[in-house]
């Protein structure tokens, strides 16, 4: 159900959970103050309570209130990034922050979104916790549609568009380096432009990932993908439906499904999702899925999403 600004204020006041537009995906938000609230948003998606939500606060002076250190070029990162996609881990005063928040972590992820409806919000409501408005482990919400999907025509949300469609780009600090602890909307090339070095992405090589959410499902779709670099035509194992790009044919395929132009990857992730999700409003069981994609820049985020989305059952070819 779509809810007016004023609305939403008095219901995250009251402690009731509201989906927001943020220009990344949508949120499941709730003011930090209301821990009610916060644990009415673990039990709706369904996310174990080991895994700590992210911070939304209005701008960098909010977040140095709850940080209890600021390492080194945060500033120049949150200047040049905020307000936007970009979530900062800092070490918080422990006591400013419910320990359901941060799922009992010394630390806290903070994020100041772009989007005028969320900008909007946060001046008369704030801090806002928000994790991505979708089921745990299935494709995050970038329509107000597919919060009405997951959690029910009555669920109060905002109405908006989420310009990118991919989640923040989280970064920390490990021995005075930053590195990426999820890839996002910003590219690690845009923060080395910052930092002077290119972050090292540490949730894929190590172990025991900075965010503990890395080490759940994500995005997954019931459909099972196939991910593929090879032509479709070249290929042995392929299915008829195909996720794929317009500039491409996929000859002998049956249906096809666009996630936009290859010269186009904000187009590609914008849609992300939405496929994703379509993938099983329509009923489709399996897809082959065109990896032959770039590395750099936001490619790699949109492919790291698609592996994910492939989950266990992911199929290089
Ligand atoms: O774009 C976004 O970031 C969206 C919009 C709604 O802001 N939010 C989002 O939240 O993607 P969520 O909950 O789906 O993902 C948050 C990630 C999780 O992987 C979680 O483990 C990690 O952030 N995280 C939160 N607090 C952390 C902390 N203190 N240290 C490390 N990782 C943390
Ligand atoms: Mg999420």
């Amino acid at each position: 159900m779509r809810v007016p600004l004023e609305k939403a204020v008095d219901l995250l006041r009251g402690g009731e959970v509201v989906a927001i537009p943020t220009e990344t995906v949508y949120g499941l938000a709730a003011w930090l103050f209301k821990e009610s609230a916060i644990e009415k948003i673990f039990t709706l998606k369904n996310r174990p309570s080991t895994n700590p939500l992210i911070i939304h606060v209005r701008d960098a002076d909010e977040c140095a209130f709850y940080a209890s250190a600021q390492p080194a070029d945060v500033y120049k990162l949150t200047e040049a990034f905020w307000p936007g996609p970009l979530t900062v881990v800092l070490p918080i005063h422990e006591k400013k922050v419910p320990l359901i928040a941060r799922a009992g972590l010394k630390t806290a992820a903070f994020r100041c979104p772009a989007h005028p409806v969320a900008a909007e919000l946060l001046k008369c409501v704030s801090p806002l916790v928000a994790p991505s408005a979708n089921l745990s482990g299935t494709p995050s919400s970038t329509k107000p549609e597919h919060v009405e999907h997951d959690f029910g025509p009555q669920f109060p949300a905002l109405e908006g568009e989420c310009r990118h469609g991919l989640e923040s780009t989280i970064i920390a600090q490990k021995n005075g380096l930053w590195e990426i602890a999820r890839l996002g909307a910003i590219s690690p090339e845009e923060i080395a432009r910052i930092i002077g070095y290119l972050p090292k992405c540490a949730h894929l090589v190590e172990k025991t990932p900075i965010c503990p959410g890395q080490l759940l499902v994500h995005y997954a779709p019931k459909a099972r993908l196939i991910l593929s670099n090879t032509p479709y035509e070249a290929c042995e194992k392929k299915c008829p439906v195909v996720l794929g790009f317009t500039d491409r044919v996929y000859p002998g395929a049956k249906k096809w499904l666009f996630l936009g132009s290859l010269t186009a990857p904000h187009e590609v992730s914008f849609n992300l999702y939405d496929c994703l999700r379509r993938l099983d409003i329509e009923g489709i069981k399996e897809a082959w899925v065109d990896l032959d994609i770039p590395h750099n820049g936001i490619w790699a985020t949109i492919r790291e999403r698609l592996f994910r989305a492939a989950g266990a059952t992911l199929t290089l070819q």
